[in-house]
């Protein structure tokens, strides 16, 4: 038997234009298997779309994926290109947020989220008819990768939706941590339904935070993990991941970072920082993970130190593979100078 990502067989990601992807949109090239607004659910994932994506794999032909950033979830299974509901669906398109990270936002995509509103609200009026059947047969709901689901009327309705359709679902969440609060958190109900939680921090100071999260709050964040970190002390939560990307303001902070994780039974996650306009000045600059960047060989150093193998901690592919750099005399006055 050969391993697949089972993704294509038992996943589903829905965007607000309604098209249904199999993992990340951006990691499939935007391979949709079709529209919810447009056909059945049944018609689109035993459509020939899918069954097309499908049968790749089962050849162990990755053409549509972009291997290098995605991450595929490989088992050992039968594979079949006819198969029952997916047992996992993502929401990942809602957007609206309450803070600015200097990674994440950049001022071009500020008003967008008025302008996405109009296709949420038709996946609030069509919810109960087109998502009632897929929601009564899935066993886990993860949301939000797209922006923060707290913050969002409509995230929060869609997940008081699920609930109510289906209550034994479970869920997992990404967020930035400040309005998950044990009280909200109870509130909603998802205090019994949650087996995993990611909370972005990437920082292990608040000086450093400030740097990097515009209008956020360190101690509410802390707070909070401390909550989360108590639920899987109880044993109810499974997975408590702490995020952290990794750029030229917070990479001194990463090994401090490292201990906070294992005092909160949570993992540390270092991820490298994917700029979103090339030729930015202020990119390049957060950028530390360019080979021209002054502090590089600086981070390669931190990443080399034991910490980073410790079982409470996970550096993706990208850092883990960088090599210091011969710099040329030149280039060590100019850093100099730079410091
Ligand atoms: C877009 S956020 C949405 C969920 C939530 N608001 C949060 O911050 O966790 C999902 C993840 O993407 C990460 N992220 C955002 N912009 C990034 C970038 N330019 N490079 C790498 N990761 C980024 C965030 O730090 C977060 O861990
Ligand atoms: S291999 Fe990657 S892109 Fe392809 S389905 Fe799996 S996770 Fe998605
Ligand atoms: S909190 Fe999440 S969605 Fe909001 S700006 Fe930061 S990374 Fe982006």
């Amino acid at each position: 038997m050969n391993k697949v990502c089972k993704h294509p067989f038992n996943s589903i990601q829905i965007q607000n234009t309604g098209e249904v992807y199999c993992c990340c949109c951006f990691w499939t090239n935007f391979y949709s298997f079709g529209n919810i607004f447009e056909q059945s659910f049944d018609e689109i994932w035993n459509g020939t779309r899918a069954k097309e994506f499908r049968k790749q794999f089962i050849t162990q032909n990755y053409q549509y994926c972009k291997l290098d950033v995605c991450d595929p979830a490989l088992i050992d299974f039968s594979a079949e290109l006819e198969v029952p509901y997916p047992k996992r669906i993502e929401f990942s398109y809602d957007r609206h947020c309450n803070v600015r990270c200097v990674f994440c936002r950049n001022e071009k995509n500020k008003n967008e989220e008025e302008y996405n509103r109009q296709k949420e609200k038709r996946i609030e009026d069509n919810f109960d008819r087109i998502f009632t059947p897929i929601i009564q047969n899935a066993e886990f709901v993860e949301l939000n990768s797209a922006g923060e689901l707290f913050a969002s009327k409509h995230s929060i309705e869609i997940v008081k939706k699920i609930i109510k359709i289906n209550p034994n679902i479970k869920f997992g969440i990404i967020s930035n941590g400040i309005l998950f609060t044990k009280e909200t958190t109870k509130n909603l109900e998802l205090e019994e339904r949650l087996t995993s939680a990611i909370i972005s921090i990437h920082a292990a100071s608040e000086k450093t935070y400030n740097k990097l999260v515009e209008r956020g709050n360190f101690n509410a964040v802390i707070q909070n993990v401390k909550y989360l970190s108590d639920l899987k002390k109880q044993g109810n939560l499974k997975t408590l991941q702490l995020n952290f990307v990794v750029t030229s303001l917070n990479y001194k902070e990463m090994k401090k970072f490292v201990k906070f994780a294992k005092e909160m039974d949570a993992v540390a996650f270092f991820i490298n920082y994917h700029r979103q306009i090339d030729n930015d000045e202020l990119e390049k600059n957060l950028d530390i993970t360019l080979k021209s960047h002054p502090k590089y060989n600086e981070l390669v150093n931190i990443l080399s130190d034991p910490i980073f193998s410790d079982e409470h901690c996970f550096v993706n592919d990208y850092l883990k593979t960088l090599k210091p750099v011969k710099l040329s005399i030149f280039q060590q006055i100019k850093n100099l100078f730079k410091k």
